[in-house]
């Protein structure tokens, strides 16, 4: 079997946003059958909070939707741009900081903004940092990372012929 695609979602503290984009992409791609064919991760731009579980309003917002998230709070390493074909950021402080470490790594790595497969995304492609913001900026959030994840599953699929 080909090696897996790997997806990693980026944002700067890995406790809110990317690991709520890990759990709902890695739950779109068990619906469909496709586990075995995919690495997904996540991570953020600083080790503020390594080590740490998901944020305690990042969890419940995911289980509302059946999602339990295991992850454990990382910062990207140059290793990530080897392991991971498609690099995914929240926003634009992150693709800043992402690129910057690609250039001297990967310089070929691709990063995408999370919203650039979010339909409903206009011209404001930014995933909002809903940390210091309250529950309902969870829900939003939500709402933006689940339909840019089903646009990029497509847009997956349709590289990789899946
Ligand atoms: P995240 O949210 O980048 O979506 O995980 C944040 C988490 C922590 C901080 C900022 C944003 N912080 O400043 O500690």
């Amino acid at each position: 079997m080909s090696d897996p695609i790997g997806v990693l979602f980026v944002c700067l503290g890995n406790i809110c946003r990317s690991p709520l984009a890990e759990g709902v992409f890695r739950e779109l791609v068990r619906q469909e059958g496709m586990s075995e064919r995919f690495d997904i991760d996540s991570a953020g731009t600083t080790d503020y909070h390594a080590g740490e579980s998901p944020d305690a309003r990042t969890v419940e917002v995911a289980q509302r939707r059946g999602l339990r998230l295991t992850h454990e709070a990382r910062r990207i390493t140059a290793g990530d741009f080897g392991r991971f074909e498609y690099i995914v950021v929240m926003d634009t402080n992150n693709l800043a900081k992402v690129q910057r470490l690609a250039e001297r790594v990967h310089p070929d790595a691709e990063v995408h903004l999370l919203r650039s497969f979010d339909p409903a995304a206009g011209k404001d492609l930014e995933v909002p940092d809903p940390y210091f913001g309250g529950p309902r900026g969870f829900e939003d959030v939500h709402d933006m990372i689940e339909r840019a994840c089903r646009g990029l599953l497509d847009h997956i699929r349709s590289e990789h012929a899946l």
